[in-house]
């Protein structure tokens, strides 16, 4: 008779991708990347890859004091940032976003980020300064300029009425009028993506692609200029900053040969159903939900816990992102961290086996999701073609999660035409810092041309 084991490990086949799915899924990518680029295929294509305007890479030479806002991880922060000769030195201060917030009106929104701003001014003794902001704000925006973004929709669990179609610096911008007692100059607004390639590049030249692995999941590159049909900026330069928005990808149906039958249901129960089709795969926003949906069918049939749930195995959302870290960081054979999640899930019936089969599980989930992330970087680093790319990562699945890092390293290099190299950089808070640097690096030009 097959045991257990064996059936649970056959029911979690369907979140294995196997090579040839890889590839496929990297052949699709390209093309949706092309089709992002072009100027006659844009307006339908699903994975955008927006233009940021960001033509330059820091030199190492930005000085200055900057503010700097990060809106769209897991925390709302500001920070003041001062740049020095080869140091930097930052303080922030996380905020709260609260529920009716992030799903509230756009202008309640900008009004408590207006407020945030103003009161960690007052904090730091910067409240008359009239200083430079970077903003780093990231869901899909249509950039119009380095200070002009069109939000084209959120995700991650925001739904601020009024902002989709509108330019969120004005938004910001108006809000802090309506207050009137800050001066602020908005020099950038750029993705979290771009921050974390311009905080790599800082230190390293050869940083040329940007990724996130977090909340949400998304990447930038450095694409050549005369690739990006639709750029309209200043001529001459080499090459562009390109917000592929890669999340999207397979909202046209592109991943439903490997999606199974829950990620249709983590889509069905979002608020944004049938859109961010890959990022729903990847990121640490819903992780934890697709294992606990796999966990609640091996339960119902019986191969789990006796079959014997919990309340709160049942509950949707219950199965947080840091559980899978934290089981997975159990070394083989030990079940510690394990036992501990099962026992806050209600689940200290769990035997052994059962112990030994929810981490497999997790594994399944957060190794499929490295590697539909390496067929991403894979897919731009055969698209860039250079022999050598550093790409500078950042997110809390990536940060926290104990095998992500070696997963994507050895599956990017199984996936990479050979000759082409690639190096991991941690980035060093590319959301914060990245800002500063992309608005010192604005000013920089800006000074230049005065
Ligand atoms: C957003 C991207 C962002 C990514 C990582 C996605 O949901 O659309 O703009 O870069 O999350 O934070």
């Amino acid at each position: 008779m097959r045991q257990a084991r064996d059936v649970i490990r056959e029911e979690s086949e369907v979140l294995h991708l196997t090579d040839k799915q890889i590839k496929e899924i990297m052949s699709r990518l390209h093309n949706d990347l092309v089709k992002g680029l072009g100027k006659d295929t844009h307006a339908n294509s699903i994975v955008k890859c927006w233009i940021t305007y960001i033509q330059d890479l820091p030199n190492g030479k930005e000085r200055g004091k900057f503010l700097a806002l990060d809106l769209g991880g897991t925390n709302f922060r500001v920070l003041i940032i001062n740049l020095g000769a080869n140091h930097f030195d930052m303080q922030s201060k996380i905020y709260a976003i609260p529920n009716h917030i992030m799903t509230g009106s756009g202008v309640a929104l900008f009004d408590h980020i207006a407020e945030c701003l103003a009161n960690f001014m007052k904090e730091h003794d910067v409240y008359a300064e009239r200083l430079a902001l970077g903003f780093t704000f990231s869901f899909p925006l249509q950039q119009l300029g380095l200070t002009k973004g069109i939000l084209q929709r959120w995700t991650k669990g925001f739904s601020c009425s009024g902002v989709v179609g509108e330019d969120v610096v004005q938004g910001l911008k108006d809000a802090i009028a309506r207050r009137g007692d800050v001066q602020i100059d908005i020099c950038a607004i750029q993705n979290d993506t771009t921050g974390t390639l311009m905080s790599c590049a800082w230190k390293n030249h050869n940083c040329k692609i940007g990724l996130i692995v977090g909340t949400g999941s998304n990447a930038c590159y450095v694409e050549k200029t005369e690739n990006c049909e639709l750029f309209d900026g200043e001529p001459g330069k080499p090459d562009l900053l390109i917000n592929t928005e890669w999340g999207a990808f397979g909202d046209d149906g592109a991943l439903d040969f490997v999606r199974t039958e829950f990620d249709r249901e983590v889509d069905n129960n979002s608020i944004n159903k049938g859109k961010q089709i890959q990022e729903k795969m990847i990121s640490g926003m819903y992780m934890g939900e697709l294992v606990r949906l796999a966990l609640v069918k091996l339960t119902k049939m019986g191969l789990l816990f006796g079959g014997r749930g919990s309340d709160l195995l049942f509950q949707r959302g219950s199965f947080y992102t840091k559980y899978v870290s934290e089981i997975e960081s159990d070394k083989p054979g030990d079940f510690t961290s394990c036992m501990e999640v099962l026992e806050e899930l209600g689940l200290s019936h769990a035997s052994e086996a059962d112990m030994a089969a929810v981490r497999h599980v997790c594994e399944c989930v957060s190794r499929r999701a490295a590697h539909l992330v390496s067929a991403g970087i894979a897919c731009l680093l055969n698209k860039m073609n250079e022999p050598r790319v550093t790409v500078g990562i950042d997110g809390s699945v990536y940060r926290f999660h104990p095998h992500f890092h070696t997963l994507m390293c050895e599956k990017i290099a199984q996936l990479v035409r050979p000759g082409i190299q690639f190096d991991p950089m941690l980035s060093e808070d590319g959301s914060g810092r990245g800002a500063a640097l992309v608005a010192a690096v604005a000013c920089r030009q800006s000074s230049t041309v005065a």
